[in-house]
């Protein structure tokens, strides 16, 4: 069967911010996140949370951002996905501007609002070369007729809101606790209101936050493992900061809906398709758990308003949450989840198994799971969705032209068959980037990047995206 995409169909290549940004002018390096402490703590690199790369050496985009913008027009791609870092633009504490906080019967934030005032002020403490520089790309990518998506926070916090180190050490009485403490949803409402205005006319779509649940769990449930700040596992504290980014989530959707109107507004998720080991019930059933609380738990809360607080699987309590206009999904593999010897009593107690088809990352190539995440978003939640990520840590560029053209393929099905409304691709990455803990070892670029040179290199498999991109259909 032949599938042809409409003409308006998004294709595009996405990075962010803190992953490839640095490295070329010292105006490019930017000390001020959480994420910056923690590469270049001493203590975090030797009890090995992280590879000890810097990103400081990475990619150099901010200056050299018109290479990267060129090489994805040139694949046919008609949008790029980045995004703008909130420490940058703000590298001193905003708290003392003042706001109205609206609060629900429960005491979450339900709204935060400015007035004009407010917003001067802003203004005033804003770093002006970097709002020059960010609008400078954004019209770059206009100027070479792509769309702009714009992802508002891609996981770096502004090291006034928080201090990894110091919560790593002691989670329960650090001061700057991040995600843990509501009052950094308002400091991101203020910082939200400053961008959704300054760059309305250079942005087509705003993401307000990447992958919320990521944040939550690989930093405060499998942090150990992950090495992502502040490395900690704690289930309760998990579940708090997932809370709190959708939150978050939902007053910057108002937020943006009000200062840039007509604009689509949505969020990215990494959902993978969790398949049981074996077909054994006790997989089975703890399969369901993971899927429940890795997807539906945060998404149930978003869409729908309803805040499972024990993850019992029964909301307590319903809150008014605005929802969102579309569903970004970050697919990347198959987890394959089994059932631990105390299952029955500690739901937490399962397992992932290894990969079968494996990437560098060690992650399971798995394209079909993407057609039945499709679904099953579709299904049960009824939102336009963009493919906001689907990539591959793939070095030798073995295994990446047939991942792209198979997910695309399994893409097309959903679409064609089950009628899923998916309104864009893109894919992770246009570069080699700084892939977080595990630093410039892990390589997702359609173009390779030489550290020392800057240089970038086309890989072979930017032939099978470019063929897709520009033919504008796929046999499936
Ligand atoms: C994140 C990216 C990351 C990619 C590959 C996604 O979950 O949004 O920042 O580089 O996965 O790990």
């Amino acid at each position: 069967m032949k599938v042809e995409f409409q003409k308006k169909f998004i294709w595009g290549c996405a990075i962010s911010a803190f992953q490839t940004e640095m490295g070329a002018s010292e105006e490019a390096k930017f000390e001020g996140t959480d994420w910056y402490q923690w590469t270049h703590s001493e203590e975090i690199k030797n009890e090995g949370l992280v590879s000890g790369d810097l990103p400081e050496e990475g990619d150099g985009f901010y200056d050299l951002y018109r290479t990267d913008i060129n090489n994805a027009r040139s694949l046919g791609c008609n949008a790029f996905r980045l995004s703008i870092e909130w420490g940058r633009l703000f590298p001193n504490s905003t708290e003392s501007i003042p706001c109205e906080v609206k609060k629900g019967n429960h005491g979450e934030i339900l709204d935060v609002t400015m007035d004009e005032d407010s917003i001067r002020m802003l203004g005033s403490m804003v770093n002006k070369e970097a709002v020059k520089r960010y609008k400078e790309i954004l019209t770059y990518i206009r100027s070479m007729g792509m769309k702009v998506f714009l992802t508002a926070y891609h996981w770096p916090l502004p090291s006034w809101l928080h201090d990894p180190v110091e919560c790593h050490k002691d989670i329960d009485s650090c001061r700057k606790r991040g995600w843990l403490d509501e009052k950094t949803i308002i400091e991101y409402a203020k910082y939200v209101y400053y961008i959704a205005r300054e760059f309305s006319d250079l942005v087509d779509v705003w993401e307000t936050i990447n992958e919320p649940e990521v944040i939550a769990s690989q930093g405060y449930f499998l942090g150990p493992t992950s090495g992502f700040p502040p490395a900690v596992s704690n289930i309760l504290l998990a579940m708090m900061v997932e809370k709190n980014l959708s939150l978050a989530h939902s007053v910057a959707y108002r937020i943006m809906k009000k200062e840039d109107k007509g604009k689509e507004v949505g969020i990215g998720f990494a959902f993978q398709y969790f398949e049981p080991a074996t077909a054994g019930e006790r997989d089975k059933k703890a399969t369901e758990f993971v899927r429940y609380m890795s997807n539906e738990w945060i998404l149930n809360l978003i869409v729908k308003g309803l805040l499972d607080e024990d993850g019992d699987g029964v909301a307590e309590t319903h809150l008014d949450l605005p929802g969102t206009d579309y569903i970004g999904l970050d697919y990347y593999q198959r987890v394959r989840v089994s059932a631990g010897p105390e299952f029955e009593s500690n739901p937490f107690d399962f397992k992932f198994e290894d990969c079968l088809d494996c990437t560098d990352f060690k992650w399971d190539i798995y394209p079909q799971g993407l057609e039945n995440v499709l679904s099953l978003l579709y299904e049960k939640y009824g939102k336009p969705i963009y493919i906001l990520e689907n990539g591959i840590a793939d070095e030798r560029d073995e295994k990446r032209g047939r991942y792209i053209e198979e997910h695309i393929k399994f893409m097309a099905k959903a679409m064609a068959e089950n009628k899923i409304p998916v309104l864009g691709y893109f894919h992770w990455s246009i570069i080699d980037n700084f892939e977080w803990a595990d630093g410039f070892s892990m390589r997702f670029g359609l173009f390779g990047v030489d550290y020392k040179t800057k240089e970038r290199v086309r890989r072979r498999s930017a032939d099978v995206f470019e063929r897709i991109c520009k033919r504008g259909f796929i046999d499936v």
